[in-house]
């Protein structure tokens, strides 16, 4: 089995003024990845922060923790050496965004960086996967992105289960409104990269949301296997 379950807070729901040490505890409290939000104001109707915010978030947390780059941007081309330099570890783009992805993935992979591949709700699952060979995540939206604290969107599981089923080994992300009410439906229907900002930071303890988490998609990866 190649894919494990991994547990990426989202950190766009903490506070902001504070986000090394958010980045930090979240790591302490167990988690696999952080998942950095990244909005233009263009592609999605939201702002955050860029290269320059992760440059300081690589020196306050150290080399360790994995950074997945969520690039809600239009002409996302344009910060693949920023960001690799920045030192982040993974580049994910909206499929929306771009008019080359093949172009896009080799910038990406010769930048040093894995490469994360996102469709929003209104994008088809068959949209993305020509390009599924090609990538080392799949993400698939459960909400419409650009802001934290959304429900949860159920409808967006046939897709997950689609790519589990033709695409037995990749990794495949779930972001937007996942947490203990809705992490079962995730997991079985094949999703094993988890996001969770308000379900995580907003809680009193985050440990142990990480910690349920990661065991109701441990488990339902270990069923899989069990089920081959
Ligand atoms: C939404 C972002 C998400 C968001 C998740 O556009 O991509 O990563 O922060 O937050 P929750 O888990 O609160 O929906
Ligand atoms: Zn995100």
């Amino acid at each position: 089995m190649a894919y494990g379950a991994k547990i990426g807070p989202s950190i766009l729901s903490s506070d902001l003024s504070c986000l090394g040490s958010e980045c930090v505890r979240m790591m302490e409290c167990g988690a696999d990845y952080l998942h950095l939000d990244v909005m233009d104001g263009h592609f999605v109707p939201n702002i955050t922060f860029g290269h320059p915010m992760v440059e300081c978030l690589r020196k306050s947390v150290g080399q360790d923790p994995f950074f997945d780059m969520h690039m809600m941007v239009s002409r996302p081309e344009q910060w693949v050496k920023p960001m690799a330099a920045a030192g982040a570890n993974q580049y994910t783009f909206h499929l929306e965004a771009t008019t080359n992805p093949g172009n896009l993935i080799k910038e990406i992979r010769e930048s040093g960086m894995k490469v994360g591949l996102a469709i929003k709700p209104g994008t088809t699952v068959e949209e993305l996967a020509p390009w599924a060979n090609q990538i080392d995540m799949a993400l698939v939206m459960t909400v419409e992105p650009g802001f934290g604290g959304q429900k949860f969107m159920e409808d967006m599981m046939p897709k997950v289960s689609w790519l589990r089923s033709q695409f037995p080994s990749l990794d495949i992300e779930v972001d937007g409104g996942v947490g203990p009410d809705s992490i079962h439906k995730c997991a079985e229907a094949g999703a094993n990269m988890i996001v969770s900002g308000s379900a995580v930071i907003g809680s009193d303890d985050p440990r142990s949301v990480i910690a349920l988490l990661r065991t109701v998609v441990a488990e339902a990866i270990q069923k899989r296997s069990l089920d081959r």
